[in-house]
């Protein structure tokens, strides 16, 4: 690379299936603090490894964001697991004019091309895949994000449970910030901060809620500082972690919540009801009420209010 030449890497291609050279830019929006591949200038890049998102349209985007960016000729290696989008990608990428050359390993399929000289058109995959208001919804929202396209019964159930809240609160992993409108439904309530790990979920956040006790952290909840002596935490936790199922992920958000509540104040959790959460908040919390077990399109979720 010469100088002033750069290179982006998007996720976590694994190791042994591309190099990435030391200083590469990380654009993924699952990184706090990266740089955004839409914010960088077309025809800029030296090269870009992408580890493609699992969504079809959220992958398309991010192939045109990257073809977009990388000068004509530049290297661009795509790669994702086979059934979450990788027996899809050549065509994707040769729909945007590549010439790809693609293989199998570590039940990966790793595609290989250059930014072709001349592109096919990349606006309906940039557009499809953008911050966009959903009238369906009446909510701003990205392809990519959490349950993007629906409400989430999960999260509709809590919605509804919630008592008017009052005080300091927030709202982790708050997604397109729909328990975070539901928190603030109630004027007692004086502070809430929206937290989540995706960046495209606090963009459409920010439009969702317009609210002037409302403050958004593009940041993990489990390292973000000044959380303490909250009032309530609402969260419906995430339990997938890099497309895997992760139960462990859920009882450490629970765990951040209760150093992070007053003693006395609540957390206002759901669940699907397979999710093992009652031995960490039986362990941590002085009561645990479960508020009611619904029946659900997968499985069911469970609800609770846990106190301090
Ligand atoms: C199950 S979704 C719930 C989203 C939203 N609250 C709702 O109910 O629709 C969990 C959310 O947590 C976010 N998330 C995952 N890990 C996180 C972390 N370590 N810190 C902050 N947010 C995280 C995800 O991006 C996702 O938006």
């Amino acid at each position: 690379m010469s100088d002033g030449e750069t290179f982006c890497v998007y996720g976590a291609p694994p190791s042994a299936l591309a190099d990435v050279p030391s200083g590469a830019v990380q654009v993924s929006p699952l990184v706090p603090g990266a740089k955004a591949l839409e914010t960088i200038r077309p025809a800029s890049l030296a090269g870009a490894v992408i580890a493609a998102p699992p969504g079809a349209i959220e992958r398309r985007y991010v192939l045109a964001l990257a073809l977009r960016a990388l000068k004509p000729g530049a290297p661009l290696i795509a790669m994702a697991p086979k059934e979450k989008g990788g027996a899809r990608l050549r065509k994707e990428l040769e729909t945007f004019g590549c010439v790809v050359q693609d293989a199998g390993r570590q039940h990966q399929r790793i595609c290989h091309t250059e930014r072709p000289q001349v592109l096919a058109p990349l606006e309906p995959a940039l557009e499809a895949g953008a911050l966009q208001y959903s009238p369906a919804l009446g909510l701003w929202t990205q392809p990519g994000v959490f349950s993007w396209d629906r409400i989430d019964p999960g999260t509709r159930q809590l919605m509804k449970a919630l008592p008017p809240l009052s005080g300091r609160g927030a709202d982790f992993g708050c997604g397109l910030g729909v328990l975070a409108q539901a928190a603030l439904a109630s004027q007692a309530v004086t502070a809430l901060a929206l937290i989540d790990l995706d960046r495209r979920a606090i963009g459409a956040a920010k439009h969702n809620v317009e609210d002037p006790r409302a403050t958004l952290h593009w940041a993990d909840v489990l390292t973000a500082p000044d959380l303490s002596d909250l009032d309530f935490v609402v969260m419906n936790p995430p339990f997938h972690d890099q497309g895997v199922e992760n139960r462990a992920l859920g009882q450490v958000f629970i765990r951040r919540a209760h150093q992070a509540l007053r003693k006395g104040g609540s957390l206002w959790l759901v669940a699907n009801r397979h999710m093992p959460y009652e031995a960490v908040l039986n362990e941590l919390f002085a009561h645990v009420t479960p508020q009611v077990t619904i029946k659900g399109d997968v499985g069911g979720y469970k609800l609770y209010e846990a106190r301090r």
